[in-house]
């Protein structure tokens, strides 16, 4: 699974990040600070819920193929 980020559609909620702040690190202007990631295993649930609390929705999951 991965995580694909827009990031100038990141205006700076924070959400993501106070999801999961392991998998979306915030830059020292409080936006989205990482590029599209492979999410570790273990940790989809996390990516997923931190995605969706963006509202800008500037992260997607993409599930790997079944
Ligand atoms: Fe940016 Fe959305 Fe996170 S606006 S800081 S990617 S919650």
């Amino acid at each position: 699974m991965k995580v694909v980020v827009d990031a100038p559609a990141c205006v700076g909620h924070a959400r993501c990040h106070h999801v999961a702040p392991a998998l979306f690190a915030l830059d020292d202007n409080g936006y989205i600070a990482i590029a599209t990631f492979e999410v570790p295993a273990g940790q989809e649930g996390l990516a997923r819920r931190g995605a969706r609390a963006c509202p800008e929705r500037a992260l997607t999951v993409v599930e790997d193929p079944a």
